[in-house]
């Protein structure tokens, strides 16, 4: 089989990662969140910049700061993933409402942009991965063989958003919940810096009304026929050429 680069894009909370990773799982394919290396830029800033985000943001600190921020991951037992920020495992403190709305904030910086870009097309060289994000089809990597845009309503992705966060020990208030999905679909499409769009390529996959399972079927079948297609055809490179 000819291993490809899936790269999957969408609005937040609509369920890319759970879907990337279960394909990366099946397919043997290494799997990246890029939204975790986003909020760990944020993370970093948080805990380290000696201003507050709300009181004007310096760029030009973290210009002279964006190197020391080495994001990598670490498989656990059971195949789950977690994320380090120079090399302390920071996966549960990147969830919070707080580093998700700076993360929102600091991916619109250009240069923040490219040095993650360029680390994700790194991953990507040698193929065998499934990548999430919001522009991975568009940006990182435009030839990738398979595009997928997961969307599903603000009201539904809010209300999942919602459920996790309670799950996850936390006391959310549904109604900033649901003003933060829309702040946030707001800024990742309207942000200069590579805003989310869907690839004209992309297969589009509303989730709104389908069960994890009914997903992971659909994505199944299209990345199977996707790969009958590639082994049929000569035109394929083992390699990304960035
Ligand atoms: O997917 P997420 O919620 O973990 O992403 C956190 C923020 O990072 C989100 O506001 C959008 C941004 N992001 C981005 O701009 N580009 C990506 N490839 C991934 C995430």
């Amino acid at each position: 089989m000819k291993k490809i680069i899936v790269a999957i894009d969408g609005y937040s909370s609509c369920g890319k990662s759970t879907i990337a990773k279960a394909l990366a799982q099946t397919a043997g394919y290494k799997y990246v969140d890029t939204g975790a290396m986003y909020r760990c830029v944020a993370l970093y800033v948080l805990r380290n910049a000696p201003f507050r985000l709300d009181e004007g943001f310096d760029e030009e600190w973290l210009r002279a700061h964006i190197d020391d921020v080495r994001i990598s991951f670490a498989l656990q037992p059971y195949g789950t993933q977690h994320t380090l920020l120079n090399g302390q495992d920071v996966e549960c403190d990147i969830r919070t409402l707080e580093v998700g709305n700076a993360a929102s904030q600091i991916s619109t910086i250009g240069f923040v942009r490219r040095a993650m870009v360029a680390q994700q097309q790194a991953m990507g060289a040698d193929k065998g991965l499934v990548m999430d994000g919001r522009d991975i089809g568009t940006v990182v990597f435009p030839r990738a063989e398979l595009k997928l845009f997961l969307t599903a309503s603000p009201e539904i992705r809010a209300q999942r958003r919602f459920e996790e966060l309670k799950e996850k020990g936390q006391n959310p208030d549904f109604n900033d919940v649901f003003a933060d999905v829309k702040d946030r679909d707001y800024r990742d499409t309207h942000r200069a810096e590579s805003p989310l769009k869907q690839a004209d390529d992309a297969v589009v996959i509303d989730n709104s009304h389908l069960t994890r399972e009914e997903q992971m079927e659909e994505v199944l079948r299209i990345f199977h026929s996707k790969q009958a297609l590639l082994d049929q055809s000569a035109e394929y490179s083992p390699r990304e050429e960035s």
